[in-house]
């Protein structure tokens, strides 16, 4: 059965919600280059900044992105309702509220989780915001302040009630960060108690993981967040193994060196080269967790620079784990990109689409 998100109709049961630092517009174009219908949203964006600030690139969006959310936060209705039409005007699909960050920056300010504690505003910013864009709303959010304030159902019922299309659920609550294990069972009750959508969401880091979480809440679709760091194949398995029963093989290590290259490079064409090699290191880090062997190459990918350098350790690994051929077909891979002059040959997919790239010399 398909999810309607109000009168977005979903291919996929699978999200990769919203993850700050994570999921822009490099990572998304990533995702997408290896599944195709999963449910994608931005960054979280703050809704007052973006009335100082209204061009951020927190917000860019492509065209092969879609289904895709727009995530804001804030606690002022009104400027909530603002920041949800600009979101709206920038081509989003769906708005997401971050009612679920447990970052003392955020909460202190009645942000994010903070607004579990206070449901009638919560409420009066759903009210807001619903009026204020014609796309559906959904809204992300926790089990809870803490243990003792466990309200996850009844917050979700009064989402439901206000005219939320969708919810995601973390089975944790914000004084627990990410701490023990999420609570499919607690997610399970919120399920059990709403008709709106339910998107599980809490340690999923295999497909079999995606299929149990399903199995035990009940939900109609799972988000994953973490697990997909270093591995966006993560989520075209967990599709197959949802559609079919089946995992698709395995990306080869040499593959997802690759991968990782290419995403350094996305970020740094995008970002320019200093914000873009610092970001790419904690990405590059990921990608290479687990490679035998590796741990001092991700010692050196951690201070990496340029983009010779990201270049030059990757194809070392390679050559490590796959030899000369690895190496081989680790830099055919990676030639393919004529980073100097910014020309993508024939058969390299840009990890960026041409209206949305930087003008940053690498
Ligand atoms: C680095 C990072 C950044 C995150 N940023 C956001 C965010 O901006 N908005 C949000 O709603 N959740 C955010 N989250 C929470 C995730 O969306 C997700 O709820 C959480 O990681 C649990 O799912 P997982 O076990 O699949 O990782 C973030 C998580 C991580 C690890």
């Amino acid at each position: 059965m398909p999810i309607n998100i109000g009168n977005l109709s979903l291919k996929s049961r699978v999200y990769v919600p919203p993850m700050a630092g994570v999921t822009d517009l490099v990572f998304r174009h990533i995702v997408r280059r290896v599944d195709k219908h999963c449910m994608l949203a931005t960054e979280m964006v703050s809704s007052r900044a973006l009335m100082h600030r209204p061009e951020t690139r927190l917000m860019d969006l492509a065209s092969d992105e879609r289904p895709i959310g727009i995530q804001i936060f804030g606690h002022e209705p009104d400027v909530m309702a603002q920041a949800a039409q600009m979101a709206e005007a920038k081509g989003a699909d769906f708005i997401d509220i971050n009612m679920g960050c447990p970052v003392p920056k955020i909460t202190k300010g009645k942000d994010g989780c903070a607004l579990m504690r206070e449901p009638e505003l919560a409420r009066e910013i759903v009210v807001a915001v619903k009026e204020a864009i014609q796309i559906p709303l959904t809204v992300k959010f926790r089990l809870g302040w803490d243990d003792q304030n466990r309200n996850a159902v009844q917050f979700g019922q009064m989402l439901e009630a206000a005219g939320v299309c969708a919810v995601t659920v973390h089975g944790r609550t914000r004084q627990q960060l990410y701490s023990g294990q999420a609570d499919w069972g607690a997610i399970a009750g919120v399920k059990r108690n709403l008709s709106i959508p339910v998107f599980g969401n809490g340690d999923v880091f295999e497909a079999e993981d995606a299929m149990r979480l399903l199995e035990e809440t009940g939900c109609d679709g799972v988000a994953v967040a973490r697990g997909t760091l270093g591995n966006p194949w993560l989520i075209a398995q967990i599709d197959e193994y949802l559609e079919r029963g089946c995992l698709p093989e395995a990306p080869t290590e040499v593959e997802r060196l690759a991968l990782a290259y290419g995403h350094a490079l996305g970020l740094i064409r995008y970002k320019g080269l200093r914000v873009g090699t610092n970001e790419s290191r904690r990405h590059l880090t990921h990608y290479t967790k687990g490679i035998p062997g590796s741990a001092p190459f991700r010692a050196r990918l951690t201070q990496v620079t340029k983009v010779e350098e990201i270049k030059e350790i990757l194809g070392e690994l390679a050559l490590k784990v796959a030899g000369q051929a690895g190496l081989s077909s680790f830099l055919a891979e990676v030639e393919n990109i004529d980073f100097a002059e910014g020309k993508e040959p024939a058969g390299w997919e840009s990890p960026i689409t041409e209206d949305l790239k930087a003008p940053v010399n690498v």
